[in-house]
């Protein structure tokens, strides 16, 4: 039985784009229609081949002239850190200890972290992004927020627990035993549950101990279907720092390596620093190095070297990395990796741009089955873009003559503002959503 019948100029990719003529990378209709059926995607194609397939008198959205998309992926950012945006002036280790150490403490309460969490993911469906991957903090509290919330929106999401057992605040330590065992809790609570993924999250080798990273090898081992997210070579003090706490490593990467955390399901947030060597061990890994421009570009970290990932054969995705990423859309945030890249002479096409949001992103968590383009059997995540939703945009879309010109406005100048709807399990959030709360509460005592 089919459910609903999404009307717009449909855009789909089917592998990579070699750049911004290549036509063949994607499916476009102009007239397209997406068949939905039990929140999965039943047909795409033009609107009258497609609307033949749908039952009489099945509800139409009609998006026309909007694009309708796969729902946006982010693979990078922190749940906790949503009001932590925006914190002036310092860069990384300086940064964590002044502002993020002290906001990721609320969390001990589970008011806040259920407050936040809701705020969290209706911020993203705002911004059209469906699927996240995100750190929590070191609270189980707090991951059970942030599921919780996933799930009252059903959304596909991955997260865990921070695990750090040095180099921060008493209140934000775990210890190796406690990180471990409260992971297995909320792996059997969480994994699989719905469509929540669960991630291992040792935060970074700064603060984890070599007896925690013991136990982050045990969880990967004993959990093989389940994510590794952690950070790599994002700054330059950080990087001294980390490879002073083991000494024994070759280089930054090589920690890592040494304790089974390097395979397929692993990201790998910043990678800014990395030799060849590095890059070759996550291509042969197959870990994802993760580019999060506005977040490189506000900690001032560095610039992510794609070209080089890419002669190496190392796999790459992109990220907000909210909050020390400076927006919750990936069209900024894309506008901004245009600009990274540049300014290091390398070209990211709007087609490019666009892949990866959707299915780049899919297949760096392998999961373009279900999500990250539109086709048959697909999970009906799908996001809607007026490609005119500003004045100044309305009026230099007045001259673009191609759709890769329109999808590079979208990049340049878009944002929240261009996301018209967005479609979860093929259910729309924007008219039908779990409506915001704006009664902000005043800001809870840490501990
Ligand atoms: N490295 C370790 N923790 C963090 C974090 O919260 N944000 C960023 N950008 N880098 C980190
Ligand atoms: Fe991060």
């Amino acid at each position: 039985m089919s459910d609903l019948l999404i009307r717009g100029r449909v855009l789909t990719f089917v592998r990579e784009p070699e750049g911004i003529d290549d036509t063949a990378s994607y499916r476009f209709f102009e007239d397209g229609a997406v068949l939905v059926s039990s929140g999965k995607i039943a047909a795409v194609g033009p609107y009258g081949d497609v609307a033949k397939q749908a039952d009489g008198g099945v509800p139409i959205a009609d998006h026309r002239p909007h694009l309708v998309l796969p729902g946006l992926i982010d693979t990078h950012l922190h749940f906790p850190q949503t009001q932590a945006i925006a914190s002036y002036g310092a860069q990384l280790l300086e940064w964590l200890n002044t502002y993020i150490f002290v906001e990721e403490q609320k969390f001990r309460a589970p008011e806040h972290a259920a407050f936040i969490a809701g705020r969290f993911t209706d911020e993203l469906l705002s911004n059209g992004t469906t699927t996240a991957v995100a750190y929590c903090s070191v609270h189980p509290e707090s991951v059970d927020a942030f599921f919780t919330a996933a799930e009252e929106r059903n959304m596909l999401m991955i997260g865990g627990k921070v695990m750090m057992d040095r180099n921060a605040p008493d209140a934000l330590r775990d210890t190796p035993e406690r990180g471990y065992d409260e992971t297995k809790q909320l792996i059997a609570r969480w994994h699989r549950r719905g469509r929540a993924h669960y991630a291992v999250s040792p935060r970074f080798a700064i603060t984890s101990t070599p007896e925690q990273m013991e136990m982050s090898r045990a969880l990967v081992a004993e959990h093989p279907d389940c994510y590794v997210q952690t950070h790599l070579s994002e700054n330059r003090d950080e990087i001294a720092f980390a490879t002073s706490l083991f000494p024994e490593a070759k280089d930054y990467t090589d920690i890592y390596a040494r304790y089974g955390l390097l395979g397929r399901k692993t990201l790998l947030g910043h990678c800014i620093h990395l030799s060849d060597r590095e890059i070759s061990v996550l291509a042969e890994t197959g870990a994802v190095g993760v580019f999060c421009p506005t977040s490189n570009l506000f900690l001032g970290s560095g610039l992510f070297d794609r070209d080089r990932f890419d002669k190496l054969g190392a796999r790459h995705s992109v990220a907000t990395d909210v909050g020390a990423g400076t927006s919750f859309s990936m069209l900024e945030t894309m506008g901004e990796a245009y600009k990274v890249l540049h300014l290091q002479g390398q070209r990211l096409s709007p087609l490019n741009s666009f892949y990866m949001m959707t299915l780049g992103n899919a297949r760096a968590l392998d999961l373009e089955d279900r999500i990250g383009s539109l086709h048959a059997g697909a999970d009906a995540d799908i996001v809607v873009l007026d490609s005119r939703a500003k004045p100044a945009m309305e009026l230099r879309m007045q001259v673009a003559s191609s759709l890769a010109e329109e999808l590079f406005v979208l990049q340049t100048m878009g944002d929240d503002r261009s996301v018209t709807e967005v479609y979860v399990a093929g259910k729309p959030m924007q008219s039908g959503r779990v409506e915001v709360r704006r009664d902000v509460p005043r800001a809870l005592e840490t501990a």
